[in-house]
């Protein structure tokens, strides 16, 4: 099934020259980018993002890490795209993740781990619409 979801490659992989690198493991790995742009997220945008951890004992570093550089959203849209791009992420820990994953390649702690990927498809169209608008979202 032709699905949607929202991908953050994070301040660490966007300083670590990864962007490109990374989107292109999303188009080998059957996904195509369908809107994307570079964004510094303040503080309080990095909060409302990242609310429903707002509880954890990691959302000050978290969201501290987030709003420390640029960061690059993109919506990807392929065949199961929310399972599909966790895959290709790896596990959350860059420790746990496989050989080859995003995560693996590119991330360095549980936090700076690279890239977020949405969690299910109801939280995908939620995240895609906090970044983009329609009108930002090719049809194709
Ligand atoms: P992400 O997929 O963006 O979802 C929430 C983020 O919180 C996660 O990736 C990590 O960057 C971060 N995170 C999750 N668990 C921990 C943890 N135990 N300690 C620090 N950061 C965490």
């Amino acid at each position: 099934m032709t699905q949607r979801t929202l991908s953050i490659v994070k301040p660490d992989a966007v300083a670590a020259n990864a962007v490109g690198a990374i989107l292109g493991l999303c188009e080998e790995g059957g996904l195509r980018v369908m809107a994307t742009k570079m964004i510094h997220m303040s503080k309080a945008e990095a909060e409302g993002f990242y609310a429903v951890h707002s509880d954890k004992p990691f959302f000050g570093s978290l969201t501290d890490f987030m709003s420390e550089g640029p960061v690059v959203v993109s919506v990807l849209e392929g065949d199961n795209a929310v399972e599909r791009y966790r895959g290709l992420l790896g596990a959350t820990n860059p420790a746990d993740a496989p050989e080859g994953s995003v995560r693996q390649l590119f991330g360095t702690s549980i936090e700076r781990n690279a890239a977020h990927g949405s969690d299910a498809p109801e939280t995908a169209v939620a995240e895609i619409s906090y970044f983009f608008n329609a009108l930002e979202i090719v049809r194709r």
